[in-house]
């Protein structure tokens, strides 16, 4: 088991497949974004040689992020094997849901538990314009598609951004009353890249879920009030779904952090919110033994950092956001 210094037991992996995306939405990256050339990046095998040395080491959960995960060649098989890798118990996947359509069912096959989609509006023009190539229609139907192969329970993320989808928050919550869907609201981070207009248009998970209350009507807090992971979750009284709010900045859910990002080429991220990396593809590459890679990963954990520095106005600037896995 790993622990860090704080008696943090960390055993929950997100790994970032690829830093490319099918999209392009505003408040990630730029409309010309470049991509790492993939000789950079993890190829399968050390993904899966990672993947076992991590779950040697008590991981037992994975989420694999981007970019957008689906985009990667091989995916299927790629979940497939890390799925049946002894020790990991739980794999679900962060995703645009655009391509779902057509790898919902395989994904599913494959051994993957469930996703988390990622909407910010349910305004079809909005959509396109906040995405800069997506459409909806694709989106709801790589949902559809989600639901139909059993990757349960359907949740949804959506970042919300002052002035651009404030007031779709509350269409968005209302879709819990009919489907049991979690939407869960995202305060919106800083990361080189985009940090002006991430910065100027953070909008508070307070903020947010007043103004869902005074358009729908009293959210009743699930799991007594306490914080379920990262997410604090509420119901509407006759809601067959949950309403979460990810307040990554108005209140840090540091004390009950469990987990550790891989990026897409290969470092250990120790924090979302904080720079400090440990190079493990590099070492991998040079015919590091297991047991050298497992210190260099006994120790990152140690030291994974307590808190942000946002408020000492310390952006994260070494990467954007799809180059770390949200
Ligand atoms: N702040 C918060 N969430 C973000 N995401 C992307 N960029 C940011 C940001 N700056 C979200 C996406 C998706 C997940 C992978 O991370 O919308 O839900
Ligand atoms: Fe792609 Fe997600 Fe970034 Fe949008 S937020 S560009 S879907 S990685």
């Amino acid at each position: 088991m790993a622990f860090d210094r704080y008696g943090r037991r960390i055993h929950y992996l997100r790994i970032s497949l690829t830093d490319r995306c099918n999209l392009r939405c505003q408040y990630c990256m730029p409309e010309d974004m470049s991509f790492r050339p993939s000789a950079e990046l993890m190829q399968d095998e050390e993904i899966l040689t990672l993947v076992r040395l991590f779950a040697g080491l008590g991981i037992d959960k994975i989420r694999l992020t981007g970019g957008e995960p689906t985009v990667r060649a091989n995916v299927v098989d790629l979940v497939g094997a890390i799925a049946h890798t002894p020790g990991i118990r739980s794999v679900s996947m962060t995703t645009n849901g655009l391509l779902l359509g057509r790898l919902a069912g395989p994904l599913k096959q494959a051994g993957l538990q469930r996703v988390n989609f990622s909407l910010d509006t349910l305004d079809p023009e909005k959509y396109r314009q906040l995405t800069r190539l997506g459409t909806i229609e694709r989106f709801w139907e790589g949902l559809r598609a989600a639901e139909e192969a059993g990757l349960l329970p359907v949740k949804i993320n959506t970042v919300v951004v002052r002035d651009y989808n404030d007031e779709d928050v509350v269409e968005l919550a209302r879709l819990t009353i009919d489907n049991p869907w979690h939407i869960r609201f995202i305060e919106m981070m800083p990361f080189a890249g985009a940090t002006d207009f991430q910065t100027s248009r953070v909008v508070t998970a307070e903020e947010i879920r007043a103004r869902i209350e005074d358009a729908l009507g009293t959210l009743e807090p699930l799991n007594g009030g306490q914080l379920d992971g990262e997410a604090r979750l509420y119901r509407f009284s006759h809601g067959k779904g949950v309403v979460g709010f990810i307040s990554t900045l108005s209140h840090p859910f540091c004390a009950s952090c469990t987990r550790i990002r891989l990026t897409p080429d290969g470092r250990l991220r120790l924090c979302l919110l904080r720079e400090n990396e440990v190079d493990l593809l590099t070492p991998l590459r040079a015919g590091a033994t297991l047991e050298e890679l497992r210190s260099l990963v006994v120790e990152g954990i140690w030291n994974k950092p307590w808190g942000n520095r946002l408020a000492e106005g310390e952006i994260p600037m070494n990467r954007t956001m799809s180059q770390i896995g949200g």
